[in-house]
């Protein structure tokens, strides 16, 4: 009986099987369709790309964007299109983020940790080689208000957000909490714990 019934089921599923092979055989997708672009797939002639659409909206006048997860670096909300490039020497964002004048322009200051350097103590050895200096400590130089420069490209870490459809969709998910449990969705605390770190969501 029951050998009976797992042939019967086995002669199902090969007919199932077969039936959809049937149906695919009789409807070959276009490889044209195969990627986002729905173009020739040998061509770059007419695959244009969607192009961005940043927030337009004049520093001052939009919306603070929640952070991801604790002490990522806020994504930009403003416009800065018209801040012009940024130099070691000319930098617009300094303007109104520097902590003395951001409170007054109602910016967020920039915080402590980029007026510190991070930079271990190195010092040449015999054999004319860099080495660390400091037993493995996390070296933190207090700069007294003035920008590290390996810090000086904002850009380079906070960027403005495409608003609108995406064609393939964020799924991150954090992975980590602050290690006592405050919001950080607005904030971050990074010189805190910069020594413990962030605590693990997983439990582990
Ligand atoms: C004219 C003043 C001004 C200038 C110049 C400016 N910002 Fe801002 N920025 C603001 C204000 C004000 C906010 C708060 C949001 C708002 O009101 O638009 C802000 C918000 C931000 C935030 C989000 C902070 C948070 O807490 O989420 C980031 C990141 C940022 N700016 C980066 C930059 C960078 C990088 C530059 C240079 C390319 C720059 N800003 C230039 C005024 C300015
Ligand atoms: C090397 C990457 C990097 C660069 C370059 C950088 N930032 Fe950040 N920034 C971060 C990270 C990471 C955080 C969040 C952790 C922290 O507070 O340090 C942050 C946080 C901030 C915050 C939020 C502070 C708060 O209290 O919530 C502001 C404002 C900011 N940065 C402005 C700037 C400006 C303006 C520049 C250019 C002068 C700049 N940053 C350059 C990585 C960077």
């Amino acid at each position: 009986m029951k050998s009976n019934k797992i042939i019967s089921s086995l002669v199902a599923a090969s007919i199932l099987i077969s039936g959809v092979f049937a149906a695919a055989a009789k409807k070959p997708i276009d490889e044209n369709q195969l990627g986002m672009r729905s173009s020739d797939l040998y061509s770059e002639v007419n695959a244009k790309p969607d192009g961005t659409n940043y927030n337009k909206d004049a520093a001052g006048t939009s919306k603070r964007i929640q952070r991801a997860y604790p002490d990522a670096p806020p994504m930009i909300p403003h416009d800065i299109s018209d801040f012009g490039e940024i130099t070691k020497d000319n930098n617009a964002c300094l303007g109104c983020h520097m902590p003395d004048v951001a409170t007054g322009v109602q910016a967020t200051p920039i915080p402590q940790s980029h007026f510190t350097s991070f930079r271990p103590n190195v010092a040449l050895d015999t054999n004319g080689r860099f080495v660390e200096v400091g037993n493995d400590k996390v070296v933190k130089t207090d700069l007294k208000g003035a920008l590290w420069q390996g810090r000086f490209n904002c850009t380079q870490c906070h960027a403005p957000q495409h608003q609108g459809k995406l064609r393939v969709e964020n799924k991150f998910k954090k992975d980590c909490l602050d290690p006592v449990g405050r919001k950080y969705e607005k904030k971050s605390y990074l010189m805190d714990h910069l020594e413990i770190g962030v605590k693990a969501g997983n439990g582990l």
